[in-house]
């Protein structure tokens, strides 16, 4: 089963030892670390941002990109507190990392940072874009050759838990699935990154992940059936996981904020413990192109 530790820490930049012993642990084991009593606290003006209504309706998010703000509506003066809150959170979010993971803080290269006003769960969508099924993150448009998707999230509900399925460990998941997914055909790679359908070239890691994320989203009887536990994150909680690695579901919540870090894979503790290297393991092959 997929580990759930929590650990008290109040502080977003932790610096005892044993603290950030547990959360490598944790983390590159394929775990979710929950900080119960770590809250991301808004400001009395902030508060009003706990609504849909500053979604624009296009996105289902509101995302920090650099400076610029992208999903959401109102008034300018709105939209720069807003997104004054959304870096807020990315400062402390990377503070976190950095103290926790003193290994990964050279390599903290900020991505997105959104804000999720919409309730997590309710918009009917296609069953591969549905994540109230249990997956990794993998995206098809964005191949990553291994690089790892970790990600910091604060549930800021003032009253409301956000609840998530944790499912069966990556290994054991990718053993169910692998043998499902095909081989993709010579050619294909440089063909969807050369008519931009991909941002660079898929390599066979992320053909293989992006299957995965596929296979176990369509299998409504491994979702149902698969081993998993409901987690609940309480109003002021934050927690972090791999997501490219810790099988996750969105099952309510609404209200939350999230960093997402890229790390390349030799950032890790234990680069041994990446969906890469145990991929690889499994193929009895390398899964990316010398170069
Ligand atoms: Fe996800």
């Amino acid at each position: 089963m997929t580990p759930i530790v929590s650990l008290d820490l109040a502080s977003w930049r932790p610096n005892a030892p044993e603290e950030q012993q547990t959360a490598i642990r944790t983390l590159e084991g394929g775990g979710v670390l929950l900080l119960p009593h770590l809250a991301f606290e808004l400001s009395r003006g902030e508060r009003r941002f706990l609504s849909p209504a500053w979604s624009n309706d296009r996105a289902k998010n509101i995302s920090l990109e650099g400076n610029v703000l992208k999903g959401a509506r109102g008034d300018p003066e709105s939209l720069a507190a807003l997104a004054h809150m959304i870096a807020r959170f990315a400062e402390r979010a990377g503070e976190l990392v950095t103290g926790l993971f003193p290994r990964y803080a050279p390599y903290v290269k900020r991505a997105r940072t959104s804000f999720r006003p919409q309730p997590a769960v309710g918009r009917t969508l296609s069953w591969r874009k549905d994540d109230s099924r249990l997956h990794i993150d993998a995206f098809p448009s964005r191949p990553n050759r291994g690089e790892r998707i970790l990600r910091v999230f604060s549930n800021v509900n003032p009253v409301e838990d956000r609840v998530w399925r944790v499912g069966e460990e990556y290994a054991a998941m990718a053993q169910k699935f692998l043998p499902q997914i095909r081989r993709q055909l010579p050619g294909t790679p440089a063909l969807l990154a050369l008519l931009h359908v991909t941002k660079g070239i898929r390599s066979e890691y992320d053909h293989l992940m992006l299957g995965m994320h596929d296979k176990a989203k369509a299998d409504l009887g491994y979702q149902r059936d698969c081993p998993q536990q409901t987690v609940r994150f309480p109003p002021g909680a934050t927690w972090l996981c791999f997501s490219d690695q810790v099988m996750h579901a969105a099952v309510s919540g609404q209200y939350m904020l999230e960093q997402t870090i890229h790390l390349p894979v030799t950032a890790l503790y234990d680069p041994e413990s990446s969906p890469l290297a145990i991929l690889e393991r499994l193929c009895g092959r390398r899964l990316l192109p010398a170069h």
